[in-house]
């Protein structure tokens, strides 16, 4: 055996580039214009939103990791032996890693994730540190129906493994669709494990997603440096700004890339008048009590066995089963 890099071989269902600029173009014809938030997560996207996660202020990647160390036995235990893992949102595969040591053989790990270089970097680090693992990226956007490699052995059970409150990041209508497909993906016998931010004061959510480094506003920002490299757009990116307010009605995060001053911007043969102080809504980042996130599971025909928190509360990670 050589001791050099293993090879992962990623499955690309990708969309197509025709595909982003016609959705970046209908967002931008919308009133309040929206971006696609999915496409944040380019290589400097990608590595950007690793920094986020460390910057001080970010307290949600640092309590999840606190409940996964101190709670993954007791999650390996739900899940039971020989499972086929799949994972949304991947990305680096920092608290996957904690899962994969605890769980009984699992058959295979499939991460899916819209990031290739996030998705090659982790597969290489996970082989490395599993070798008898059976890894099978899919780099595909997790809200399509996304098919699901054959594995070498066969699984006693289905899970997906969804953290990072990511599944925040959907708004009412499309977080319950995506609740759904989960359960449709693992079948009836399937579970799901879901890391979920709780609702908490104003300040700790702002500070969040407002670090004072700038990382946050550097990782927005950088979707439009993405958008003028591949869809030859003229965003200039001096003449925009990142900003994250809480809606305490909604119970979220909302945040928008807000125009300096009145602009024109070309894309797709389109042009697009921008106002002066005109906002853009690019992501929101729901929050939820224990009871808010059971109601919302239940809407997809999922039911909360077990909501493991940290000891200040601030986040959790919550295993579900279906509804018989
Ligand atoms: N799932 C992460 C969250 O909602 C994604 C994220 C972190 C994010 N920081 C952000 C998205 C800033 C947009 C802007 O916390």
């Amino acid at each position: 055996m050589s001791a050099s890099k293993p090879r992962i071989r990623i499955l690309d269902q990708r969309p197509e580039t025709d595909a982003i600029l016609d959705e970046v173009c209908h967002g931008l014809r919308q009133r309040p214009r929206r971006l696609p938030s999915k496409y944040f997560y380019d290589a400097a996207g990608s590595a950007l939103f690793e920094r986020i996660c460390a910057q001080p202020e970010y307290y949600l990647t640092r309590s999840e990791l606190a409940i996964m160390r101190e709670h993954v036995a007791a999650m390996a235990a739900s899940l039971g032996p020989e499972v086929l893992l799949i994972e949304y949102g991947s990305g680096s595969g920092q608290k996957t890693r904690h899962l994969l040591h605890a769980l009984g053989s699992p058959v295979a790990y499939v991460p899916v994730d819209i990031a290739p270089a996030a998705l090659s970097a982790s597969g290489t680090a996970l082989a490395l540190e599993f070798p008898d693992l059976e890894i099978l990226p899919i780099c595909a956007d997790f809200t399509t129906r996304v098919t699901l490699p054959r594995t070498r052995r066969p699984a006693r059970r289905r899970a997906v493994y969804f953290p990072g409150s990511t599944l925040g990041n959907f708004d009412a209508h499309g977080s319950v669709r995506l609740l759904r497909q989960i359960r449709e993906a693992v079948g009836s016998a399937g579970a799901a494990l879901i890391g979920i931010d709780l609702k908490k004061d104003r300040a700790a959510l702002e500070a969040a997603y407002n670090d004072v480094a700038g990382v946050t506003a550097a990782f927005t920002l950088n979707m439009l440096a993405r958008f003028n490299r591949e869809l030859g757009a003229d965003f200039d990116l001096a003449g925009f700004r990142h900003r994250a307010i809480y809606n305490s009605l909604a119970g979220r995060i909302e945040t928008f890339i807000v125009s300096r001053s009145a602009q024109d911007v070309h894309i797709g043969g389109e042009c697009f008048h921008f106002a002066a102080g005109e906002a853009m809504l690019v992501e929101y980042s729901c929050k939820y009590t224990a009871e808010d996130f059971a109601r919302l599971a239940a809407m997809a025909g999922l039911r909360v066995e077990h909501c493991w928190t940290d000891a200040a509360q601030r986040f959790s990670v919550q295993y579900l089963v279906p509804m018989p």
